[in-house]
C-alpha cells in the first residue's frame, strides 16, 4: 500500500535511449521483476553522490553494497587504473605473477594481524567464502582426517550466493531456504554472546570435533542477515571454542574489513587472529571486483608438499587481475596517506546522535549504530517499493531490506551530505506512521 509512505511524484522525464533498448535484457538480483518499480538509470557518479540520467542526484546512502568506501571515482584510483591498463591489464596467474597482485598480497599481509600472510585472491565475496571452505577441508584431507568436512554457522549468517557460501549462510532467516535441498547441511548455532552460551558452545563443537573443518563467522556485525551487532567477546570464545575442538576459525570480513565497523578489521578490535580471513567489497574501493582469502601460516604449511595432490585446488580464469589490484594497492595508499578512520568515527558519532532521533517512534524496534553502519530497525516493512521509492523522492539512495532501514555511507561524505541521509531516515520513518 503505497500511501503509508510519504511519497513525493518522481518527474517523469523520458528515459535514456540505451535504457530504453537495454533494460528489456537485464535480469536484476534479489528483484521480482514485474512487481518492482523500474531501476533509476545513472548517468555518473561523484564523491557520494549517484546522479541519474534524467539529472536528479541522490545522495548515496549504502555506497553500492558497502563498497565505495573513498566515495566515487576518487582520481588517485582512477589514475593507478587507467595507468596499470597501458602497461598489462591481466595475466593468468597459473605460472605468471605480477607486480600488483604481488604488491597487494604483501600489503595485506602486512596490514592483517598475526601470521595470516598467504593471499588467494579471487573475483567476488562468495567465491573467497567457498576458497575458505574448500582450503579448511583440503587442509583436514592434506593432514590425514578426511571426516572434518562440516563447518558450524551462525543463525542470521550470510556469507554469499553461491552453494557453498549458501550453505554456511542462515537458510531459515535468509534467501537460500529455496535451495535447501542442493546444499550441504552445516551445523547452525546462536552465536555465543554470553559466558554461559561460550561454555556450551564449547562443549557443542568438541561433541562434532571430529567431523569440523572450521566455524565460519562474520565478525562484530551480521551484515546482509540484518545488521546486527555482538561484542568482542563472542569472537574471543569462539577462538577458544576452535582451538579446543582444532576446528579451523574463518572470520568473513567481506563486510567488515576496511573500517566500516571502527577499526581497519574487525578482527583486531576483538585482538582475536583467524586461522582464514575473506575480504572484498571496499577491497578495491568499489570500483573493480576482487576478493583475497588470507591464511595464516599453518594452514598453508599443509598444502606445502612433494604431493601434486596437496595443492589447493582452486584457480579463477581472473584471479589477482592486474587493474583491480592496481585499485586496490591505490585504495590501501589511500587508507594510509588520508584519516579514513578517524573520519568512520565521526560518522559513527553523527550516526548515533542523527539516528537517535527515531528511538521510540511508533513501529521502531531499535536503533543502533557500530562504526559506519547505521541502523533502524522496524517491526515490519510492509511495502519495501513504496519505502525505497520514499527515499528516492527525497533525493538519497538507502535500500531497506528485511524490517531494517540502514545507512553505510562512503567515509569521505560531507557533513551536509550525511545529514540530509539521516535527516531523511527520520523523515521518511516518522511519515510511515
Ligand atoms: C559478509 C559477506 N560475505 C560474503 C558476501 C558475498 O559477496 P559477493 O556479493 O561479492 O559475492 C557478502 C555480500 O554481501 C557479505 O556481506
Amino acid at each position: 500500500m503505497r500511501g503509508r509512505y510519504l511519497i513525493k511524484s518522481l518527474s517523469m522525464t523520458a528515459k535514456p535511449d540505451w535504457f530504453e533498448r537495454g533494460f528489456p535484457h537485464l535480469w536484476l538480483p534479489y528483484t521480482q521483476m514485474k512487481a518492482a518499480p523500474e531501476p533509476l538509470a545513472a548517468a555518473r557518479t561523484r564523491g557520494s553522490r549517484i546522479v541519474l540520467a534524467d539529472g536528479r542526484e541522490l545522495v548515496d546512502g549504502i555506497a553500492s553494497w558497502w563498497t565505495a568506501c573513498h566515495g566515487y571515482n576518487h582520481p588517485h584510483i582512477a589514475r593507478a587504473v587507467t595507468r596499470q591498463l597501458g602497461v598489462l591489464p591481466h595475466v593468468m596467474m597459473g605460472g605468471i605473477v605480477q607486480e600488483q597482485a604481488a604488491t597487494l598480497a604483501k600489503r595485506l599481509a602486512d596490514l592483517l594481524p598475526g601470521d595470516l600472510t598467504r593471499v588467494f585472491f579471487s573475483d567476488s565475496g562468495s567465491v573467497a567464502v567457498e576458497v575458505a571452505l574448500k582450503m579448511a577441508v583440503q587442509f583436514w584431507l592434506n593432514k590425514g582426517e578426511h571426516k572434518r568436512k562440516k563447518f558450524v554457522t551462525f543463525r542470521g549468517a550470510y556469507h554469499g550466493d553461491t552453494t557453498g557460501a549458501m550453505s554456511v549462510s542462515d537458510l531459515d532467516a535468509g534467501m537460500h531456504r529455496l535451495f535447501q535441498g542442493l546444499l550441504v547441511e552445516q551445523l547452525v548455532a546462536d552465536l555465543p554472546r554470553t559466558e554461559e552460551s561460550g561454555a556450551l558452545f564449547e562443549q557443542f563443537a568438541e561433541r562434532h570435533a571430529g567431523e569440523l573443518a572450521g566455524i565460519i563467522v562474520e565478525p562484530l556485525a551480521q551484515g546482509a542477515g540484518g545488521m546486527v551487532f555482538h561484542d568482542a567477546d563472542v569472537l574471543r570464545r569462539l577462538r577458544k571454542a576452535a582451538d579446543k575442538c582444532g576446528a579451523l576459525l574463518i572470520f568473513d570480513e567481506i563486510f567488515t574489513g576496511f573500517g566500516r565497523t571502527g577499526a581497519m578489521f574487525a578482527c583486531e578490535a576483538a585482538n582475536v587472529v583467524p586461522d582464514i580471513i575473506t575480504l572484498s567489497k571496499a577491497l578495491t574501493g568499489g570500483t573493480l571486483p576482487l576478493a583475497a582469502t588470507v591464511a595464516r601460516k599453518h594452514v598453508f604449511d599443509a598444502f606445502w608438499s612433494d604431493d601434486p595432490e596437496r595443492a589447493l585446488m582452486h584457480g579463477p580464469t581472473f584471479m589477482g587481475n592486474a587493474l583491480a589490484c592496481a585499485a586496490a594497492n591505490a585504495s590501501l595508499d589511500l587508507f594510509e596517506q588520508e584519516p579514513r578512520l578517524r573520519q568512520a568515527a565521526a560518522i559513527s558519532v553523527m550516526l548515533r546522535r542523527e539516528l537517535g532521533a527515531c528511538r521510540g517512534l511508533p513501529g521502531v524496534k531499535d536503533v543502533r549504530v557500530l562504526g559506519a553502519i547505521g541502523v533502524v530497525e522496524l517491526n515490519e516493512i510492509k511495502d519495501i517499493h513504496a519505502l525505497r521509492q520514499a527515499f528516492i523522492a527525497e533525493g538519497v539512495f538507502i535500500r531497506p531490506f528485511g524490517s531494517i532501514v540502514y545507512l553505510t555511507p562512503a567515509f569521505t561524505i560531507g557533513e551536509e551530505d550525511l545529514k540530509k541521509l539521516t535527516d531523511t531516515v527520520v523523515k521518511v520513518v516518522k511519515g510511515k506512521q
